[in-house]
């Protein structure tokens, strides 16, 4: 089979497929208060349109697929889709990140439709300080939406904190309880500057990975082990307590980023493929499709594109890259 290795020697074999841009909250370090801007929903590719470009990868060795957003389960009966991308042959791993808002419902259709595990956006367990994270979201709802992911059998089921200096940051030792009293994993991620949280300051609220790690070793004490080789390539490095199930993460992207092990690109609802989430460049597939590109000429355009995949992330250090990207078309 042919596979997909970038200029850099890096194999690509996960696709992040972002399938709305909308989404029912509006975390304030993703979507300005205001909204975002959307693209027509005209534009976005349909469920066979989908599935034929995610068929195209995985004759590439793409192994592993991501549904994510905006919010994903807001494009309704994702379910089909996952089903119909679970059946192509060489598809793993199928897996879906979410705000859980409609997760209760919808878990249990996901996980038999072949959507193995789900990683669940949790900043906070304050239902205050929640509601106005999320700008009017519901801690209740998502904690059953978590309970559902875990009672339908997801595994794992991952919870993302990102860590926000002055907001969160005071919770890192109550998160931890609630990660391990759930059977769930736990991940610290550091605000990047993308979105919102590069244009508005709230990557001003930075709280970097070592001084989590230092808070988590201090709650755990010895008990606090890395996981070796459990970083595969993806964004956290993980560590256990006490050679418990639950892990813990640390997601660094800023402070020590992971960009030379990266295995991924991303594909927006309107079928660009993305090919750095901090950099600009991307392949209009989605629009060769719809100008009756065959399999063979949507194939070149896709090694093409991973060919040009850019060495880096350079957050931080070039500010325009930060400005132009909503979190909420590319999901992270
Ligand atoms: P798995 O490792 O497959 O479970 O997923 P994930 O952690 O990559 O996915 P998730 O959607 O849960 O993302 C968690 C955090 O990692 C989010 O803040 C993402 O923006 C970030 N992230 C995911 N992939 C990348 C990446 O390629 N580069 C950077 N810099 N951050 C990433
Ligand atoms: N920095 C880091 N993580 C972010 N996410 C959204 N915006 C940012 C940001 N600026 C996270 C969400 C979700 C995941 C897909 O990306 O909280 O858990
Ligand atoms: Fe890969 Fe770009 Fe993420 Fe770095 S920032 S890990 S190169 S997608």
């Amino acid at each position: 089979m042919q596979s997909l290795i970038d200029s850099f020697g890096r194999r690509i074999d996960y696709l992040r497929v972002s399938v709305t841009d909308r989404c029912n909250y509006r975390c304030f370090y993703c979507i300005p208060s205001e909204g975002a801007a959307m693209a027509a929903r005209s534009d976005f590719l349909g469920y066979e349109e989908l599935t034929r470009l995610i068929s195209l990868f995985s004759g590439l060795g793409v192994s592993k697929i991501r549904f994510t957003g905006g919010e994903p389960l807001m494009r309704r009966d994702m379910a089909e889709l996952a089903r119909q991308v679970a059946a192509l042959p060489g598809i793993r791993d199928l897996s879906l990140s979410t705000n859980a808002h409609l997760l209760e419902q919808h878990a249990p259709l996901l996980r038999e439709a072949g959507v193995s595990r789900v990683n669940i956006s949790l900043d906070t367990l304050d239902p205050d300080t929640f509601t106005e994270i999320t700008r009017g979201g519901d801690l209740a709802v998502v904690l059953r939406g978590i309970d559902a992911a875990l009672a339908a059998g997801m595994q794992p089921v991952k919870l993302n904190m990102v860590i926000m200096k002055g907001i969160n940051e005071h919770e890192i030792e109550s998160m931890l309880d609630f990660a391990v009293e759930r059977g769930a994993d736990l991940r610290f991620i550091e605000t990047m500057p993308i979105g919102t949280a590069g244009r508005d300051g709230t990557a001003s609220h930075y709280y970097p990975a070592n001084k989590v790690l230092e808070r988590v070793r201090k709650k755990c004490g010895e008990e606090l082990v890395a996981v070796k080789g459990a970083k595969g390539a993806g964004p956290a490095s993980y560590y256990q307590i006490g050679g418990g199930p639950v892990r813990i993460g640390v997601i660094s992207a800023m402070s020590r980023h992971f960009c030379e092990g990266c295995n991924r690109v991303r594909l927006t609802a309107k079928g660009d493929l993305v090919l750095c989430l901090g950099q600009e460049d991307t392949v209009s597939l989605g629009a060769g499709l719809r100008q009756g590109w065959s399999d063979a000429e949507l194939t070149r355009a896709i090694v093409a594109g991973i060919a040009r995949k850019p060495e880096r992330h350079e957050f931080g250090e070039k500010k325009d890259v930060v400005r132009f990207r909503n979190m909420s078309t590319i999901g992270g």
